[in-house]
C-alpha cells in the first residue's frame, strides 16, 4: 500500500514537474528579465551568444555563438544559432544558421576555432542574407584576427562559408597621416603607427565586430584593429560581401571593443567596452554627425550600482525596435567563460539626455518602458 502510495506521489510530482516546461507548454514570455535564465520554445535557455538581430518580412532573428558546457564552450564546437521571435520576448529556436566543419582541421571555420560577434544583415541588390563573423582559426589562439563572411537565401540559413581573412591589404586608412605612412619604419615607433604599417601588406586585423547598414543602404564593418588599440570603420561593397577599401581608424589607442552602432535623429551612436577579456568593464559612448567621423566620445552611458563594470555585460549590438521609431534596446553578455552555455542576456532600454546614451538597470521591463 505504502509502495502504491509512493508511485502515485511520484507520478503526480512527474507530471507537474513536467508541465513547467516542455515542448507543448512553453513558458509565455511577456517582460525582459536581464541577467536571468531566458527560456526558447523548448524550454531551453536561449543559446545565441554575442550576437545580433536581423528584422526582416516582419519576424527578428537572433544569431549569436551557440556555446557548449565548460570552457570548451569558448570555442565554436557548434556553430552559430538562429532564434525567431515576433515580439523580442518569446523565441523560436531556428536551429544552427552557419555550421562550423567536422573532420577538416585545416578549414577556417573547423570546429574548434573561435567563431565570435556572429552579425546577419540583408543584401537588397542580391536578394541574400550576409553573416560576418569575428574568426580565430583553430589551435592559433587570437592571433589570426580574421573577419569570416558567410551567404544564405533564407533569413535561417543554412549559411555557405565563403571567405575569411584580415581586412583591407594595402589600403591605408581614409584619416591616416601621410607622414606616418611613409616616416622610416622602426620597432620603436608609437604602436599606433607600428601595427598599422606592419599590416597593410596582409591586411589589417580584425577581432570584435559589428555591421551596421546605413538608411541608404550602405554598410560597414566596425571591428578592433592594431591588437586592439584601435576601432576601423570599413566600407562594404554594394553586396556585402567584401571591403572596399575605403575605412577610417576611430578612437585611437583607446582599446575600444564590442563595438555597438545606432543612428539616433540623423546622428550615430557607439557603444563600446574597454578592452578586459570576459570580465566587464565600464562601457564608454560616442556621437558622431557622419559615421566616418569625427566621433566625440562622451561618458560611461550605465548609471547607478554596477555601473562601472556595465552592470557585469559587454554590448554585442543595438536593436532598432520595430514600430516605435527612434526608440532602441541595448543588448549586452553576461559571459560565464568557466562554462560557457551559462552566459546571459542583459538587455536595457536606451534613453537620451541630449547627446548622452543613458542606461539604467532594471529587474524587469517591457516595451512600454521604452
Ligand atoms: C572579449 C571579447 C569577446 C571575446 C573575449 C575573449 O574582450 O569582447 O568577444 O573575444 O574577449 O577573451
Amino acid at each position: 500500500m505504502i509502495n502504491t502510495m509512493k508511485s502515485l506521489l511520484a507520478l503526480c510530482l512527474f507530471y507537474s514537474a513536467a508541465s513547467v516546461s516542455t515542448a507543448e507548454t512553453p513558458i509565455k514570455h511577456t517582460s525582459f528579465r536581464p541577467g536571468e535564465i531566458w527560456t526558447d520554445n523548448n524550454g531551453a535557455h536561449i543559446n545565441a551568444h554575442g550576437g545580433g538581430i536581423l528584422y526582416d518580412k516582419g519576424t527578428y532573428y537572433w544569431y549569436g555563438e551557440h556555446k557548449v558546457e565548460g570552457d570548451a564552450g569558448n570555442y565554436a564546437q557548434v556553430g552559430v544559432h538562429c532564434y525567431s521571435s515576433k515580439d523580442l520576448y518569446n523565441w523560436k529556436d531556428e536551429g544552427i544558421a552557419l555550421k562550423v566543419v567536422e573532420g577538416d582541421h585545416s578549414h577556417p571555420i573547423a570546429k574548434g576555432c573561435i567563431l565570435e560577434r556572429p552579425k546577419v544583415v540583408y543584401n537588397k541588390k542580391t536578394g541574400k542574407y550576409v553573416m560576418w563573423f569575428h574568426l580565430e582559426l583553430k589551435g592559433k589562439g587570437y592571433g589570426s584576427a580574421y573577419a569570416g563572411v558567410a551567404t544564405a537565401t533564407k533569413p535561417t540559413g543554412p549559411f555557405k562559408f565563403l571567405k575569411a581573412g584580415r581586412v583591407n591589404p594595402g589600403k591605408w586608412p581614409l584619416n591616416m597621416d601621410k607622414k606616418d605612412q611613409t616616416a622610416e619604419f622602426t620597432k620603436e615607433m608609437p604602436d599606433y603607427v607600428r601595427i598599422i604599417r606592419r599590416d597593410y601588406p596582409g591586411g589589417q586585423m580584425s577581432r570584435d565586430m559589428t555591421i551596421f547598414v546605413d538608411d541608404n543602404g550602405k554598410a560597414y564593418h566596425i571591428y578592433s584593429s592594431e591588437g586592439n588599440i584601435t576601432l576601423h570603420i570599413a566600407e562594404l561593397t554594394p553586396d556585402y560581401t567584401g571591403h572596399t577599401g575605403k575605412y577610417v581608424r576611430a578612437f585611437i589607442n583607446r582599446y575600444m571593443e564590442a563595438p555597438a552602432i545606432c543612428k539616433h535623429k540623423g546622428k550615430y551612436y557607439l557603444i563600446a567596452s574597454g578592452c578586459t577579456g570576459w570580465a566587464p568593464n565600464a562601457a564608454r559612448s560616442a556621437v558622431a554627425k557622419n559615421i566616418a567621423g569625427p566621433w566625440m566620445e562622451l561618458k560611461n552611458p550605465c548609471v547607478g550600482p554596477k555601473a562601472g563594470i556595465t552592470f557585469g555585460g559587454q554590448s554585442p549590438f543595438i536593436l532598432p525596435v520595430q514600430g516605435k521609431p527612434g526608440k532602441f534596446i541595448f543588448m549586452a553578455d553576461i559571459w560565464r567563460p568557466k562554462n560557457a552555455i551559462d552566459g546571459r542576456y542583459l538587455w536595457l532600454p536606451m534613453k537620451w539626455e541630449g547627446d548622452q546614451i543613458i542606461l539604467e538597470w532594471k529587474d524587469e521591463w517591457t516595451l512600454d518602458d521604452l
